[in-house]
């Protein structure tokens, strides 16, 4: 009876935590640096030559493959850019993707 009460419990937490809005993870986590709109017009994102997300070269020279490693390993060449593979969940990740996908301006 107790181990089915404590599943129950470890499920909703889980369901809760994905529910997470990701366009809010982006205000809470990402936007200081990289603005609302990921074009990086921020005093950080000027200081820092932070890449502008809208453009559509930036989505052409980046895979979702490589997005996804930068957002978990963070970058190589600035510790400014943080690993986030211990604060977020894949799935939260695997959604910034998709949210930075949808930055690429039209
Ligand atoms: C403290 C400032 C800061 C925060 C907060 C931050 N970043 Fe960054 N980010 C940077 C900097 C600086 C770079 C450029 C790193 C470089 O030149 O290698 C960068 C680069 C990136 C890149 C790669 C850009 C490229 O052209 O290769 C991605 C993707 C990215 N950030 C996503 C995110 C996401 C998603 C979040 C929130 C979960 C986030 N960042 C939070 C500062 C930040």
């Amino acid at each position: 009876m107790k181990m089915r009460f404590a599943l129950v419990l470890s499920l909703s937490l889980a369901a809760t935590a994905y529910a997470e809005d990701t366009a809010d993870v982006w205000k809470a986590k990402c936007k200081s640096c990289h603005g609302e709109d990921g074009a990086a017009k921020t005093k950080m994102g000027e200081k820092e030559k932070i890449p502008d997300m809208t453009s559509a070269t930036w989505h052409k020279n980046h895979s979702d493959e490589k997005i996804r490693e930068y957002i978990a390993e963070g970058s190589k060449k600035n510790p400014k850019m943080k690993p986030f593979k211990d604060k977020l969940t894949p799935e939260q990740i695997d959604s910034l993707v998709k949210h930075i996908r949808g930055m690429e301006a039209k």
